[in-house]
């Protein structure tokens, strides 16, 4: 059988995680210092994939600094421009002459899930002849922000609709879908939606409605669409429940570590009390601050006098005189301080599309 190829979906707006997305990529947003879009990678190559397109937008140019030819991944990369965000199905589309006749596996690059996706590949790879695709679901409390599908009692999938207003079902599409060549007649046989996109969730009923078979697999372990900034916040989390301490950096003697962290080189803690799960990137100063847990602070930060914790701080940001940050994505070189002269009123340079709570 040809080996199975990847396909990552790493373009559009990322509109909703505004205005962290005005400067970067959605899929390139640390969660415990890592871009999302690694874990995506990690999860391709632990599923045996070894040539993997990608697909950019605006934003390829940062895209393809983050991950060049892909050979620290092990993997063989190549990118695929789209012009304009037009569909998952449309990027299937313009993938057609990378994909050529193969198998392969199409994983959005803001997915997470948290358990990779070895047993689906393999589940895929030893499909019966007449399956042409196989589609992972999770259940979940609000269908109506996904594609759902209806199953039959042999749970092969009947019917899809994408963001349905009367859901049929709790069971959502997984941004991970596995397809054979078969798809390839079914992108180019859909119209575009009502949001003017080239949906998947329509070229795969296509595939149902002209008889053929896709196969389902109910993902039980976490899995996170990472589009909202309280779904990153909770991604972070869960990734740093996985990390392994290790503690480089420069630690004096008044500091106290608990837990599970990691302390990369060049970093300077004085005098503070630091909890994990926690991530601490390199050439970060943390001073006179109780940090954790469950917090990522990016390289080159700066924490003074503060307490922080379950948040995610971009490179470059800094946090100084603030009694208690909690629950906060704080963009690059972004500065949240305490004013030290009056008036003692609230100063503020805030980017188009940015929410600031204050107590
Ligand atoms: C896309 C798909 C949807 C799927 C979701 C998973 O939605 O269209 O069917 O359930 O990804 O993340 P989008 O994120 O483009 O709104």
């Amino acid at each position: 059988m040809s080996s199975l190829k990847g396909l990552i979906l790493a373009g559009g707006t990322g509109s909703r995680l505004r205005p962290i997305t005005h400067t970067s990529a959605k899929q390139l947003v640390p969660i415990a210092n890592r871009p999302i879009l690694f874990y995506a990678l990690d999860a391709l190559v632990e599923a045996g994939v070894k040539d993997v397109g990608i697909i950019v937008g605006d934003t390829r140019a940062e895209v393809m600094a983050a991950i060049g030819d892909g050979s620290t991944f092990g993997l063989n990369v190549t990118y695929i421009p789209q012009e304009k965000p037009l569909g998952l199905a449309h990027c299937v589309k313009i993938a057609r002459d990378f994909l050529g006749d193969d198998p392969f596996v199409m994983y959005l690059g803001d997915n997470l899930i948290k358990d990779g996706i070895v047993e689906f590949a393999e589940s895929f790879r030893n499909r019966d002849q007449d399956t042409v695709a196989e589609i992972l679901l999770a259940r979940v409390a609000d269908p109506h922000r996904f594609g759902v599908a209806v199953l039959d009692e042999n749970g092969h999938v009947v019917n899809l609709v994408e963001k349905p207003k009367v859901p049929p079902s709790d069971l959502a599409l997984v941004g991970v879908y596995f397809f054979d060549k078969t798809i390839h007649e079914a992108v180019d046989s859909i119209e575009p939606s009502a949001r003017g996109e080239l949906e998947i969730t329509d070229a795969i009923a296509y595939l149902i409605t002209h008889g053929k078979k896709v196969s389902s697999r109910e993902t039980l372990g976490y899995w996170k669409d990472l589009g909202q900034p309280e779904a990153l916040l909770e991604g972070n989390r869960l990734m740093l429940e996985n990390i392994v301490t290790l503690v480089h950096g420069n630690i004096d003697a008044a500091s106290i570590i608990e837990g599970r962290v990691v302390i990369e080189e060049g970093a300077i803690v004085v005098n503070s009390k630091l909890r994990g799960p926690l991530v601490v990137g390199g050439g970060a100063k943390i001073i006179d601050s109780y940090v954790g847990p469950f917090t990522a602070i990016g390289g080159n930060c700066s924490i003074i006098s503060t307490e922080v914790s379950n948040s995610i701080l971009l490179e470059g940001s800094l946090i100084e005189g603030i009694d208690r940050v909690e629950g906060s994505i704080v963009g690059k070189n972004a500065q949240l301080k305490r004013r030290q002269t009056l008036p003692k009123s609230t100063r503020v340079v805030v980017g188009d599309n940015s929410t600031v709570e204050i107590y």
